[in-house]
């Protein structure tokens, strides 16, 4: 049962909350956010039985459970938004540009890695995956679309890979409808999509989880970065640099740029999109 009246948060409360969040996930507060934080954590006060956030905070800090909590208050903070086909134009480019770049680059070791850096419900990740298996140039290749995020709630739904409606709101995702099987209203991808795509829970500011991650040779990170305050976005653009093989690509959000946040990568005249790669032998 809802609390009658959900405790309000003060400002100190908001300060301290907001910081550890920062800590653990990189993602950054504004000062207008405070009800945001206090409308979408009073359920977990409520669940703990706590009478106010500096409880909250305490448990958080204190408390033997905190590693699993502080994971389910970012859970309950991060935005997920996403669906398939997003920012046409860069798939374009990835496809009709970058795919065949690719299949020449690794043609020796006929081994392709991708990975999705917070693909939220998996829609990213699957997407990536059809344009692989459709382009034809990677028969016989080893090939991982491997998708992270720091939600555990939302890889489960990209684990089962089924989808409603809404994941194909754009017109450009109907051209993958081939690759699901529809039943009713519910699409499952193929097995010959789900076999090229894994999935991991990873925080990206958390340094001893990036150790599992290998070298790869594309990164997508859209629409994550944007919650991120600078000094995050450089340690986790740092992080790419290190996992990405000399002459890597890296993909950001139309909204997103390395201005201001590293120098170490160069800018990729391409038809269709700008994108980012690691140059073939940095200094
Ligand atoms: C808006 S979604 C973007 C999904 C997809 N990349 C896209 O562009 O459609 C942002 C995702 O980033 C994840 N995220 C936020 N902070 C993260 C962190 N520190 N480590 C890993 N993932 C994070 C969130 O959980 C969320 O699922």
């Amino acid at each position: 049962m809802p609390l009658a009246t959900a405790p309000a948060m003060t400002p100190e409360e908001f300060r301290l909350l907001r910081e550890l969040i920062y800590a653990h996930s990189g993602l950054s507060f504004g000062d207008e956010t405070r009800y945001l934080l206090e409308r979408r954590l009073a359920p977990r006060l409520q669940y703990h039985g706590l009478d106010d956030f500096g409880a909250y905070h305490r448990f958080l800090r204190f408390d033997p459970s905190r590693r699993a909590e502080i994971e389910i208050a970012v859970e309950v903070l991060t935005t997920n938004e996403t669906y398939f086909y997003r920012e046409p134009h860069q798939l374009r480019a990835f496809s009709e540009e970058i795919l065949p770049a690719l299949a020449q680059e690794n043609r020796g070791a006929r081994r392709l890695r991708i990975w999705s850096a917070g693909c939220s419900t998996g829609e990213e990740v699957y997407t990536i995956a059809i344009l692989l298996a459709r382009s034809g140039l990677f028969e016989g290749w080893d090939l991982d679309v491997f998708g992270s995020d720091i939600a555990r709630r939302v890889l489960a739904v990209a684990r089962a890979g089924v989808y409603g409606p809404r994941a194909f709101r754009t017109p450009e995702a109907d051209a993958l409808r081939d690759s699901f099987r529809a039943e009713g209203e519910r699409w499952h991808v193929k097995e010959d999509v789900r076999r090229l795509v894994s999935f991991g829970h990873l925080n990206l500011l958390d340094d001893s989880m990036m150790g599992l991650v290998g070298a790869v040779d594309v990164i997508f990170c859209r629409n994550v970065m944007i919650y991120f305050d600078v000094a995050a976005r450089k340690r986790v653009v740092r992080t790419f640099r290190d996992k990405l093989r000399e002459g890597g690509y890296l993909l950001l959000g139309h909204s997103e740029s390395l201005l201001n946040v590293t120098a170490d990568f160069e800018i990729l005249h391409l038809r269709h999109d700008l994108v980012y790669r690691k140059p073939l032998a940095l200094p």
